[in-house]
């Protein structure tokens, strides 16, 4: 039930400090570390590389997951949508691991290719949301994002739930391997949580962003680099699924190859700085489009700031930070739907699970 809340999304946003909270608990072992279930862990570390399979919101959740695995165990990973795998599938290693992230359990796209790659005798992770879902049925194992029912079509707390999720199962492959770049993130996730808190407490802040920014706007851009790149892409994804602004995310470096063609006086262009090693670049790259017309909003972590920010988010773990950054984003996006007088829990030509291909 969506209580008091005006739309099931807004409730959904707020309570992403609360589902980290639980995902450490369910996934904590009396000594208070996080563990996950052997036989996953073994088939991580014997697998020579991992392929993550999802749609959409997932996807995105997918690729920040990429870079946690590589990151932290040492796994080369590759990211595919899986509508694409299904007709175009990539030569697979000796030995894959395959990771189907869905929130649904549901997607037929991803299921197609589960159904593959088990035919090919391939093991099989789903992480979902829903116990019992299809695809955590048909896998060799499941990991649960105990995000609780995501009732809005746009996807919000599942998406930071399998971040932490992934978070989890790469930072527990990486210390079993031995792996001295695993973090202690009972601790970093706590952190996460109260940065959570601040952000979903701090409401206007982003409610004014989205008036000023976005109320008559026929399009949107996201720009950032690395992990930022990501979540832009994921606060794309939200803002046009909502409000029907045509909305994209773009790489900072490849906005000179191309886009940077389609900025005009006040073209609005949100960008992240969370990263350090590409915080004066990415800066650079809002100074070229603000020299174009651009009218261009930061959101950067503290730390990295300049007189010029927008808004500061808490400093979080580095590798950490698409579980905050994408808070804004998820806000921004509520109230430009809400504004532009969308129907924001159930966007028009949308179901909240696709099960056709
Ligand atoms: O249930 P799934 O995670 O498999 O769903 C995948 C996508 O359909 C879903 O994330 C979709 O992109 C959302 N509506 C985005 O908000």
């Amino acid at each position: 039930e969506k209580g008091t809340y005006p739309h099931y999304m807004l409730k959904e946003i707020d309570e992403q400090p609360l589902v980290i909270r639980k995902i450490i608990q369910a996934y904590q072992n009396e000594k208070d570390e996080l563990v996950v279930v052997d036989d996953i862990v073994k088939s991580m570390k014997e697998a020579d590389r991992i392929y993550i399979v999802a749609c959409g919101t997932s996807y995105h959740a997918g690729l920040v997951g990429k870079q946690f695995i590589e990151n932290m165990a040492e796994i080369p990973v590759e990211v595919h949508v899986a509508s694409e795998f299904s007709y175009n599938m990539p030569l697979l290693s000796a030995k894959p691991l395959f990771i189907f992230l869905s929130q649904s359990g549901e997607t037929a796209d991803s299921r197609a290719v589960l159904v593959r790659i088990k035919e090919m005798e391939h093991r099989a992770l789903t992480i979902t949301n829903v116990p019992g879902s299809t695809l955590s049925r048909e896998a060799d194992y499941t990991m649960l994002l105990h995000a609780g029912p995501e009732i809005a079509v746009a996807s919000t707390k599942a998406y930071t739930a399998q971040i932490a999720v992934l978070a989890i199962l790469a930072n527990v492959t990486a210390k079993s391997r031995g792996m001295n770049l695993a973090l202690d993130l009972v601790h970093e996730l706590g952190i996460i949580a109260n940065a959570m808190e601040v952000l979903c407490d701090t409401k206007e802040e982003f409610e004014k962003m989205a008036s000023e920014f976005l109320p008559f706007t026929r399009n949107c851009f996201f720009i950032g680099r690395s992990l930022d790149y990501f979540v832009c892409l994921e606060g794309a994804l939200k803002l046009k699924e909502i409000s029907y602004i045509q909305a994209e995310g773009f790489a900072g470096g490849e906005l000179k190859h191309g886009t940077i063609a389609l900025i005009e006086d006040g073209t609005p262009v949100i960008a992240l700085a969370t990263q350090e090693n590409v915080n004066w670049s990415i800066r650079g790259n809002v100074k070229e489009v603000a020299a174009r017309g651009a009218n261009t909003c930061i959101i950067s972590m503290k730390g990295l700031e300049t007189e010029e920010d927008r808004f500061l988010l808490p400093k979080v773990n580095q590798l950490l930070t698409p579980l905050i950054s994408v808070i804004p984003l998820q806000l921004i996006a509520y109230y430009a739907s809400l504004h532009r007088g969308c129907d924001v829990d159930k966007p028009r030509n949308l179901a909240k699970s696709v099960t056709v291909e």
